[in-house]
């Protein structure tokens, strides 16, 4: 069963998510700056951004920051997530984080990801994360 897509004034709404909470990153290690935004089966949005650590690996990526933020509000059905980075071109998400969309997503769930220069790229979590873990 394929989802419905996500319309272009959906997508560019969830890009400026990332973006806005991008601008509240911490990342004093890596001066890596990423916001993510996930939109959910009912419509709702969250946001979340990459918290560093002097202890490093620590480190929690933006993208689990954000569907973190969904779960704890009570929405485990991810319908799409955006990603900004400070890099010029698009970047797209950790393996670790793959996984963790694929846990919470639905069938065809997109993954967004938008460059500095007005480049996106629109992925499903299946072309991500191919023959994924499940138990
Ligand atoms: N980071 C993310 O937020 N998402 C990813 O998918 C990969 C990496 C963060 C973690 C760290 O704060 C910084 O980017 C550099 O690795």
């Amino acid at each position: 069963m394929k989802q419905k897509e996500m319309t272009d004034k959906e997508t560019k709404e969830l890009i400026e998510s990332a973006r806005m909470v991008q601008k509240n990153s911490y990342a004093p290690y890596s001066n890596f700056h990423v916001g993510a935004a996930v939109r959910t089966e009912g419509g709702e949005v969250f946001v979340g951004t990459n918290v560093e650590n002097a202890s490093y690996g620590l480190t929690i990526c933006a993208e689990r920051s954000a569907i973190f933020n969904a779960v704890s509000h009570g929405h485990s059905r991810i319908k799409a997530i955006a990603v900004t980075t400070s890099n010029e071109k698009a970047t797209p998400p950790c393996g670790a984080c793959r996984q963790v969309i694929k846990e919470f997503s639905m069938p065809n769930t997109l993954v967004i990801v938008a460059g500095q220069q007005g480049d996106i790229q629109v992925k499903t979590i299946e072309e991500l994360l191919p023959f994924s873990f499940v138990l």
